[in-house]
């Protein structure tokens, strides 16, 4: 397996996911366990976007389990329906949070925090996990990051 993941330097978020999500698939297609893929692609995402926290939520006896991630120590479990997370899960869609002070039922691992993406994962139609990415910045993710990271959930096969 390739050892690092090649990115080049000052191009857009769009051509960084471009270059990334190939090498991506690579990765995780010569790696059947599904824990050690998604401990790689939040390694990948963290290095290439340089985002606060991202890792992946996993569900457990019907609550989310804190899985893989890289950044800050963070919750272990997320109720259904609750935080950013709980709600992506039952609304079975992304959720893009641009500000978490104003989003009422955010979760805060880390007051550092300033906005949020979650990306729920399928496994046929059931959710299976979230993708969660926060940002140290307020307004971090749009559509595009929704797109691309729906792509790369899309990676992670339980
Ligand atoms: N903010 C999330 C909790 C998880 S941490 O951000 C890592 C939420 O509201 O679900």
């Amino acid at each position: 397996m390739a050892e690092e993941i090649i990115i080049a330097d000052g191009v857009s978020k769009t051509e960084k996911y471009e270059a990334l999500i190939p090498q991506l698939k690579s990765l995780v297609e010569s790696e059947p366990d599904v824990i050690a893929n998604m401990a790689n692609i939040s390694a990948a995402l963290k290095e290439v976007f340089g985002f606060f926290w991202v890792g992946f939520y996993i569900v457990r006896d019907e609550q989310l389990v804190l899985g893989p991630f890289q950044g800050p120590i963070a919750c272990t479990r997320i109720r259904y329906g609750r935080g950013v997370c709980g709600i992506a899960w039952k609304a079975q869609k992304p959720i893009i949070v641009p500000n978490v002070d104003e989003f009422p039922d955010h979760i805060a691992c880390s007051s550092l925090s300033k906005s949020e993406i979650v990306i729920p994962i399928f496994r046929q139609k059931e959710i299976v996990a979230v993708l969660d990415v926060d940002s140290e910045f307020f307004n971090h993710f749009d559509e595009t990051d929704e797109k691309y990271l729906l792509e790369i959930g899309e990676l992670v096969k339980f």
